[in-house]
């Protein structure tokens, strides 16, 4: 597929890849940022590099189902937002650089991605899981006008000692 930047207010969202290696590493590897993040934190900078070429794979196909997007602010990588396809539903994600948290970027990122593929892919229907104790994650979901539908038990995240639960969040435009 054909590369596209999305552009809000303050940030760019630029497709993932390779060269964000060093700026994802940052926090990817970094046990504070990830200790609610199901497939975080990477072990080494060579298990980020396989994600990165994963992420290149996926936007090099025809019809990619995932879309990762690089996070910039004033030409630095500040973290990273995602959409999954799946039967019309587009699964959220992101991750902020902690150096970056509490500006309103998450909320900027997501709220610029989920406008975009409304408009241009047709999503109608978004949804979104964190863990019930990030706090922040869940407030980045109702800030996005998201609705609680669900709690499941069951999660393991991968630093995590022990399971906890998780939320699920839906929005319908
Ligand atoms: C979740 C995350 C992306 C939010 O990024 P952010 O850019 O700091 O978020 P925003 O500044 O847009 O803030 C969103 C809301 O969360 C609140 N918030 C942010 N950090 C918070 C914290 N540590 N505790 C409580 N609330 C917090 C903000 O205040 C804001 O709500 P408010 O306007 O009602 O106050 C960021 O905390 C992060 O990267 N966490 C680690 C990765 C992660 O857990 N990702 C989600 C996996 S499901």
């Amino acid at each position: 597929m054909n590369h596209f930047d999305i552009h809000s207010e303050r940030l760019l969202l630029t497709p993932l890849g390779f060269d964000f290696l060093e700026s994802v590493n940052e926090y990817a590897l970094d046990y504070e940022n990830t200790k609610y993040m199901f497939h975080l934190p990477n072990e080494s900078s060579e298990e980020t590099a396989a994600f990165l070429k994963g992420v290149e794979e996926e936007w090099a196909k025809e019809n990619p189902e995932s879309f990762e997007f690089a996070v910039i602010r004033q030409g630095r990588q500040i973290g990273a937002v995602s959409i999954y396809l799946e039967d019309g539903t587009g699964e959220l994600g992101w991750i902020m650089n902690k150096k970056y948290w509490g500006n309103g970027f998450a909320c900027e990122a997501a709220k610029a991605l989920i406008d975009y593929f409304a408009e241009h892919f047709g999503v109608r229907h978004f949804i979104a899981h964190c863990d019930t104790e990030n706090i922040a994650s869940r407030r980045t979901m109702e800030k996005l006008g998201m609705a609680r539908t669900g709690e499941y038990g069951g999660r393991m995240n991968r630093a995590a000692q022990r399971e906890s639960s998780e939320y699920q969040y839906e929005l319908n435009l």
